[in-house]
């Protein structure tokens, strides 16, 4: 056997910038159509008697009471609080922990997408921590209590995978950007992804989440934290999503196409929830934060001009992922394959009808350095496989224009 210390020796020749890698635990999660109909059951496996319910409201779709019908079947008391938005924000946190500190209830309940899940993850966090201000969780593992409740997510759209996730995003309102909170404390104690919920999302959001899937796959397979274990569930995802995701769109009646979208969405969380991101999220994170855009048009927008400049420092992970979309890449060389993939999502971003640049939602020159400071010092740079400072990430602003 090799002595000790030579092994050691030819670890630390080697170049690696995170050799301990953190593979993070992830919620038992209901999947299938009808899946929300066991919510009762669900909630009172948790302990729950009484639940308070984050959600924006999702008028229009009936789900919120549907679900509270369910509940109250069950013997399950709710409340709804809803004085929250999409991107939700650092004072929403507060008020919806005020609400639950003044109730008796043993359980939260969140309704929706990545916005009112991120919410609740993020009221039973300061909930736990007897009130501290939001802010402070704000980074990687901050949490110093235990969860006090459980968090049955409900999720209702196929591409934040938050209802997996240990992240929660808020919106820190006085430095307008967005925090990114990293703790295994917020995952969820169990998820749903019932198909027949995400078949209510209207077409549009169905491109943007989408879009955000593929983010998250993209960032987790060529992320330089490199957690090998994750790459099959991201390049599986990619597949799907290259399978799926225009007819998902064009058809919302096409159960097939539904379906695999949530299964990508959630292998693509999978993926990321251990390997982490890059700056794709890092400059949406800016942007959602400044001018309260949505997270998965800001990923979509963000996409191309960032693949293209991560390219050069991870071409063998692009080369898979050409694979997984489905592209031919025999004869080719991993730069030329990676080329091909960053072609295709190109074409699939235009079927999607994606049209939008940063300066459609509001980017100005004179916001330029503000968000490259940000983007530059988001918790998601991390993961880039390319070094990025403030000057790239301003010239990688500048070209999403
Ligand atoms: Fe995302």
């Amino acid at each position: 056997m090799p002595h000790f210390q030579d092994t050691k020796r030819t670890l630390v020749n080697e170049r690696q910038e995170y050799p301990i890698k953190m593979v993070h635990a992830y919620p038992s999660c209901s999947v299938g159509w009808g899946c929300h109909t066991m919510v009762g059951n669900d909630a009172k496996a948790l302990g729950m008697t009484k639940a308070l319910i984050v959600t924006t409201g999702l008028r229009g779709t009936g789900i919120i009471d549907t679900i509270r019908g369910i509940l109250k079947h069950a013997g399950v008391e709710t409340d709804v609080f809803d004085k929250m938005t999409p991107n939700p924000k650092d004072h929403e946190v507060m008020a919806g922990v005020k609400v639950l500190s003044a109730g008796d209830y043993d359980g939260l309940i969140s309704i929706g997408g990545g916005g009112s899940t991120d919410c609740c993850k993020a009221i039973r966090m300061v909930y736990s921590h007897d009130g501290q201000d939001v802010r402070s969780f704000e980074g990687a593992f901050q949490c110093t209590k235990p969860n006090k409740l459980p968090h049955l997510a409900i999720n209702t759209t196929s591409g934040t995978g938050s209802e997996i996730s240990c992240f929660s995003i808020i919106n820190h309102t006085d430095k307008m950007y967005k925090m990114a909170l990293f703790d295994p404390n917020a995952t969820p104690s169990k998820a749903i992804n019932d198909p027949l919920l995400h078949q209510c999302m209207p077409r549009d959001l169905t491109g943007y989440t989408g879009m955000d899937a593929l983010a998250h796959s993209i960032e987790a397979v060529a992320s330089r934290l490199n957690v090998q274990s994750a790459h099959g569930q991201g390049l599986w995802a990619i597949t799907q999503i290259f399978e799926n995701l225009r007819e998902s769109q064009a058809n919302r009646n096409n159960d097939k196409a539904i379906e695999q979208m949530v299964w990508a969405e959630m292998a693509a969380a999978y993926s990321f929830n251990s390997a982490g991101l890059g700056i794709i999220h890092s400059m949406a994170h800016a942007m959602g934060g400044l001018y309260d855009s949505p997270h998965g048009l800001c990923n979509a927008i963000g996409m191309l001009d960032t693949c293209r400049y991560n390219l050069p420092a991870a071409p063998d992970k692009f080369a898979m992922m050409a694979r997984a979309a489905g592209i031919n890449t025999v004869g080719m060389s991993d730069i030329k394959a990676g080329e091909a993939f960053i072609d295709a999502v190109a074409e699939l971003k235009a079927d999607l009808g994606i049209t939008t640049r940063f300066a459609d939602l509001g980017l100005q020159e004179k916001d330029l350095d503000g968000l490259a400071k940000f983007a530059a010092a988001d918790i998601c740079s991390e993961g880039n496989p390319k070094d990025v400072g403030f000057e790239d990430m301003r010239r990688v602003f500048k070209a999403c224009m």
